[in-house]
C-alpha cells in the first residue's frame, strides 16, 4: 500500500462554496485558494464515457430532465452545467474524468476520486474510471486516493490496480465495517462527520488508519472533529476550514 499524504483539507466536489460543483471551474477554484487535493465524483454516461457528476438525476447541476445512465456522451457534452450556480458560469460542461485529471495535474492538485456509479453499474464504473485514470495519471507521483460507498467498486479498484490506495466511504454507521475495511484493505475511512456519533468515531479510529469526515463546512465543528483525533475533513469552502483548523484557539 502506497504511503499517504493527505491534507487536513480536501475541497469538496473541487471547491463547491466558489465555483459549481465537480467542474473544471471548481477545480480551478479550489486550486486558487492554494488547496492541495480535491474530491470529485466519476460516472458513467449511457455509452460509457466517464465523467464527472454527483446525481444520478441532471436536474439539480443542468436543469435537463433525465438520468445519467440513459444519456450519450454526445448530448450529455451538450448540457450547460454553470448557469444554474451563477450568470458568470453560464456555459461550464459536465467534464469527462479525462479533462479532469489533467486539469488536476497541471494545477498540481492531489486527488480523490469518488467512484459514484449509477445503480447497477457499480463493476463497470470503476474499471472505466480506473482504466482512463491509469492511463493518464503518472507512475512516479503520489497516487489519487479511489473511495465509493459501493463496495463493489472498490473491489474492482482493488483487483485492477491493487497499490493505489482506497478510501471506504461510509454514511450510515455499518455494523460489519470493520470486515469490510479489512477486506478491501482500506487505506482510509472516509465517513458521514454530520451523523456520526463520538462512540462511531472512536470505533472507527481503531483501524488505526487516516479519519477523513465529509462534509464539514463549519469552522467550529471542524475543530472538534480535529480534537477527536479526525485527521482530515472534506470542505466545500476549504480555505475556510483550513484557516480555522490552523488557527490555535
Ligand atoms: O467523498 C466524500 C463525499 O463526497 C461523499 O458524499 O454525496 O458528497 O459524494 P457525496
Ligand atoms: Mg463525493
Amino acid at each position: 500500500m502506497s504511503s499517504l499524504l493527505i491534507p487536513k483539507v480536501i475541497g469538496h466536489r473541487g471547491a463547491k462554496a466558489y465555483a459549481p460543483e465537480n467542474t473544471l471551474s471548481s477545480i480551478h477554484a479550489a486550486a486558487d485558494l492554494g488547496i492541495e487535493w480535491v474530491e470529485l465524483d466519476v460516472k458513467l454516461t449511457r455509452d460509457g464515457v466517464a465523467v464527472i457528476f454527483h446525481d444520478d438525476e441532471l436536474l439539480r447541476c443542468t436543469g435537463a430532465d433525465g438520468l445519467m445512465k440513459d444519456l450519450d456522451w454526445k448530448d450529455i457534452q451538450e448540457l450547460d452545467a454553470g448557469s444554474w450556480y451563477g450568470d458568470s458560469f453560464i456555459g461550464e460542461k459536465i467534464p469527462t474524468l479525462e479533462d479532469a485529471l489533467n486539469v488536476i495535474l497541471d494545477r498540481g492538485l492531489g486527488l480523490n476520486l469518488e467512484i459514484k456509479p449509477c445503480p447497477g453499474r457499480e463493476k463497470e464504473t470503476a474499471e472505466v474510471a480506473l482504466d482512463v485514470a491509469s492511463r493518464i495519471w503518472p507512475e512516479d507521483g503520489p497516487p489519487p486516493l479511489i473511495s465509493s460507498f459501493q463496495h463493489v467498486s472498490l473491489e474492482t479498484a482493488m483487483d485492477m490496480i491493487p497499490e493505489w490506495p482506497r478510501g471506504f466511504l461510509i454514511d450510515e454507521h455499518l455494523p460489519d465495517w470493520r470486515q469490510l475495511a479489512e477486506y478491501l484493505e482500506a487505506a482510509t475511512i472516509n465517513f458521514n462527520g454530520n451523523t456520526a456519533t463520538r462512540e462511531e468515531v472512536e470505533e472507527y479510529m481503531e483501524l488505526q488508519k487516516p479519519l477523513l469526515a465529509y462534509t464539514i463546512n463549519d469552522p467550529e465543528f471542524a475543530r472538534e472533529l480535529m480534537r477527536w483525533g479526525v485527521d482530515g475533513v472534506f470542505a466545500d469552502n476549504p480555505d475556510v476550514i483550513r484557516e480555522a483548523i490552523e488557527t490555535r484557539h
